[in-house]
């Protein structure tokens, strides 16, 4: 195998993983996209900067909470669209060396993930609030200000890609290896309402020289798909395709990411937190189409994740340690699995995961004949499989109807007490 199909077939297997948004946002913890919602200036803007000052940072926490959830990767915003730099750029006065906290938060992160075992990868916006040659765009906080939007007006996007390929040679010399690049992200086709251009697109970014540089310094890394242009794998953002995802009609390498309450930035007062089961779910949904799920937890400003996320990372830690043989080194089946229901396959192993429980008996079409035996994935305790006879009609106690093929599981009344039961098939 070349390094790339490796490095692919790694990520594959790594099959879930955290997303870590974390900046000055943090502090007043109403979305990462509090400075351009709220039109916010650089000076309304500093006092997040004066005061950053996370004493509880401890990465080795962050790590072992992901790998106990199950994940083996982690994905950190080095840069979000603020401009904030999470490490000490030699390029750059908006880093955490100028705040209170004054150390570097990279480094820490991702010897912590080392040792944890996990993948490491950098998120870097490629969009930028702070830098003084970034041009006001349709994105950009000050875009309805016009006494700004007349200073701002020679600003050169050229130096500004400088800098950004400067920090990007930074990030990828500084940490050792380095698995995952996520750039974010480009909108080549905005524009303003008088019709002006107002994106960003390759040119800006002058994208093909930074991905070159990229696989140059890390030969072993894979890069996602926003710097409008492809990437290695592609990045569905809060929702989960309907089916395996294509490029010019052939499989591609995929990774939906997902927020535990649609903010990715720590947003303190949102309620809208999903279930661990929906969250195991969409894992689940992922692995049967062949993807990923990286799931994100936007720590505090002190620095640690906040309990809503930490309850709910354990609980779903809770599933795995029962279920992870479902979903790593598991992929998609050829079957078509029972309405809600997803199917997984390692093998001649086949994975069973319900939904919603049934009503004492699942039809599986296709497994007729099929399947040695049957079992919960949770207790290992025998599921009775019952042949189906294509002469018996349905009558009175007698189940019937069904043809040869289909396969009928008999299940427990009772629902067994995990998140997302599972029957583990053994096909013949
Ligand atoms: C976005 C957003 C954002 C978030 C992200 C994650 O497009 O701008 O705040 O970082 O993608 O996928």
């Amino acid at each position: 195998m070349t390094d790339a199909r490796l490095s692919e077939a790694r990520f594959r297997d790594w099959r879930f993983g955290l997303f870590v948004h974390w900046g000055l946002y943090s502090l007043p913890a109403r979305q990462e996209w509090v400075k351009n919602h709220e039109r916010l200036t650089d000076a309304d803007y500093q006092p997040y900067f004066d005061h950053f000052e996370p004493d509880l940072y401890d990465p080795r926490d962050w790590a072992r909470a992901a790998r106990q959830a199950g994940m083996r990767y982690a994905v950190l915003t080095t840069k979000h669209h603020e401009g904030f730099c999470l490490w000490d750029s030699a390029v750059s006065d908006y880093t955490v060396a100028g705040t209170p906290w004054g150390k570097d938060l990279v480094g820490p992160f991702v010897e912590a993930c080392r040792a944890e075992g996990l993948g490491v990868g950098f998120y870097h916006s490629l969009i930028d609030w702070h830098h003084p040659e970034f041009p006001i765009d349709v994105e950009h906080p000050q875009r309805d200000d016009a006494e700004a939007k007349a200073k701002a007006a020679g600003r050169d996007i050229a130096v500004y890609a400088d800098y950004l390929h400067a920090q990007v040679r930074e990030l990828l010399t500084r940490y050792g290896p380095i698995d995952i690049m996520w750039f974010d992200f480009s909108y080549p086709d905005r524009r303003f309402a008088d019709g002006t251009p107002g994106g960003k697109g390759r040119d800006d970014w002058r994208s093909e020289e930074l991905m070159a540089m990229v696989r140059e310094l890390q030969p072993g890394i894979l890069v996602n798909d926003r710097l409008d242009i492809p990437g290695d794998f592609v990045t569905p953002e809060q929702y989960q395709p309907a089916g395996p995802m294509t490029r010019n009609g052939e499989p591609v390498l995929w990774e939906a990411c997902q927020t535990l309450n649609g903010s990715w930035g720590y947003d303190r007062d949102n309620l809208d937190w999903k279930s661990p089961e929906l969250l195991v779910r969409m894992l689940v949904d992922s692995v049967s189409k062949d993807g990923n799920l990286l799931l994100n937890v936007g720590p505090t400003g002190r620095g640690e994740f906040d309990p809503r996320a930490l309850a709910t990372l354990a609980e779903i830690g809770r599933w795995f340690r029962l279920h992870e043989r479902s979903v790593r080194g598991a992929g998609p089946s050829d079957l078509t699995p029972p309405p809600d229901c997803r199917y997984t396959q390692r093998d001649d192993r086949l994975y069973l995961h319900l939904f919603s429980w049934p009503m004492q008996h699942v039809h599986l079409p296709g497994l007729g004949g099929r399947v040695k035996y049957a079992q919960l994935l949770n207790d290992a305790s025998e599921i009775h499989r019952v042949a189906n006879d294509p002469d018996q009609t349905a009558q009175n106690t007698q189940m019937g109807g069904l043809p040869v093929d289909t396969l009928t599981l008999e299940l427990p009344i009772q629902r067994p007490d995990v998140t997302v039961p599972v029957i583990e098939l053994f096909l013949s």
